[in-house]
């Protein structure tokens, strides 16, 4: 059998938090490999538009800051392009500082949720105003903060990193309480630069930081683009993928212990752990597919690849159901409606569910055309169903994949030649 290894881009969810940490710390701070796609020139352009020298992004780049007090007014909008990463971590970063800043996005990220952080940013006492119902534009006035017990109804990372990034730029004690554990990145590069912080289960206690040292990271492999080359080796019949350097943070990786529950060969190798993070080698083989439920405890860890799990679920022997995900409706897309939709364009039986949905297997062949509504997601999961031999499948969009993954059309080309040349 063909082996290909293919290197995948850097982690964006890393990627964000090491230019945001780089501004808020003392001194020069170096980011190696960072990801370079939209989202994260989005998190550059906010923090210049904040009086930041971050630099033209590229593979070693050092970013010099004077720290939290040194960000200055911004003279525009703060635009956030199709981020809510950027968006959402950034509010908390503007509840602590003493000016007015105005968040903007494109037509997808303004009609996402925002008083999911307006609420606890105004509870620290920053004010928060949304123009337009519930999305953007958001207006954040800061100032001085006071310390939040906050519980969030949902499991989101950018939630409780909105106001863990308002305590350390308010200098005040923060602690998040969520209902079950989201991506942990932000705890694990506050703790290695210094910050106090302690969790206990899905509880997050942030003592008052003072000031934070600069940062020196290399940023891993991002386990949510690899996602979609190891579900193309293990669909196909005849591709062996390695992925080598992927960050294995165990709030990221559902999706491949799921993958293995359905019966694929899924091998994980575990290396160094960099900058408080695991990282390691992913290899995955062609295997026959069972159907699957996805437990809810199981949701947040794999939250981006589920659009991927019932693309996969569509190749599966029997029934595939995906519940207690209703936060995919509220994505970059209604990712409920839009999985759905196009999985039936394309010939597969599939039902929506308020929170989630089924997905019925079968070998037939899939013909049509994808409608992405702009998201990356939908596009590369539905370019992975589009790859293996038998299948016919337009993608209506392919260029918003910039927003994580620019190189996704070529790397997917490069491990699908070795699907060809069995
Ligand atoms: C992210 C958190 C997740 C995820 C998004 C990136 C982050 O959102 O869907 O792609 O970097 O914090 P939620 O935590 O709001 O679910």
């Amino acid at each position: 059998m063909t082996s290909v290894e293919i290197r995948v881009p850097g982690d964006k969810s890393l990627s964000h938090r090491a230019l945001i940490f780089a501004a808020l710390a003392t001194g020069t701070s170096r980011v190696r490999d960072i990801l370079l796609s939209a989202d994260v020139q989005s998190t550059a352009g906010v923090l210049r538009a904040l009086g930041v020298a971050v630099p033209v992004l590229g593979a070693d780049i050092a970013v010099e800051s004077r720290g939290a007090r040194a960000l200055a007014a911004p003279q525009a909008d703060l635009d956030c392009g199709n981020s809510g990463t950027t968006t959402r971590l950034m509010a908390g970063v503007a509840a602590g500082c003493a000016f007015r800043s105005r968040f903007v996005g494109d037509a997808s990220l303004s009609r996402r949720p925002m008083r999911r952080v307006a609420r606890p940013l105004t509870a620290m006492g920053a004010r928060v105003t949304l123009e337009s119902g519930d999305g953007l534009p958001m207006v954040v006035e800061g100032g001085a903060l006071h310390p939040i017990t906050w519980t969030s109804e949902t499991a989101s990372a950018q939630i409780k990193s909105a106001i863990l990034l308002a305590g350390v730029v308010g200098g005040v004690e923060v602690e998040v309480t969520e209902p079950s554990r989201s991506r942990d990145h932000t705890e694990r590069m506050l703790r290695a630069l210094g910050a106090q912080v302690e969790v206990d289960g899905t509880r997050v206690r942030l003592g008052t930081v003072r000031s934070l040292e600069p940062l020196d990271v290399r940023v891993p492999s991002d386990p949510s683009s690899a996602a979609f080359l190891i579900a193309l080796a293990v669909l196909s019949s005849s591709a062996r993928i390695v992925v080598p350097d992927v960050c294995l943070n165990p709030t990221r990786t559902g999706f491949f212990d799921v993958l293995r529950r359905m019966g694929a060969s899924v091998e994980i190798e575990r290396g160094a752990e960099q900058g408080g993070e695991e990282t390691g080698r992913i290899e995955g083989a062609p295997s026959q597919l069972w159907g699957v439920a996805v437990d809810e405890a199981e949701v947040p860890s794999m939250i981006d690849e589920l659009p991927l799990l019932a693309c996969v679920a569509a190749r599966a022997q029997g029934a595939t159901e995906i519940r207690d995900a209703a936060e995919l409706r509220v994505k970059e897309s209604d990712r409920i409606a839009t999985v759905v939709a196009n999985l039936r364009a394309i010939g597969v039986a599939a039902e929506e569910l308020a929170d989630g949905l089924t997905v019925l297997g079968s070998p037939a062949p899939l013909r049509g055309t994808v409608r992405t509504h702009g998201d990356h997601r939908i596009a590369m999961a539905f370019g992975v169903l589009g790859a293996l031999p038998g299948n016919d499948i337009a993608i209506d969009d392919p260029e918003c994949v910039a927003v994580s993954y620019p190189a996704f059309w070529n790397d997917l080309a490069r491990a699908s030649r070795s699907l060809a040349a069995r």
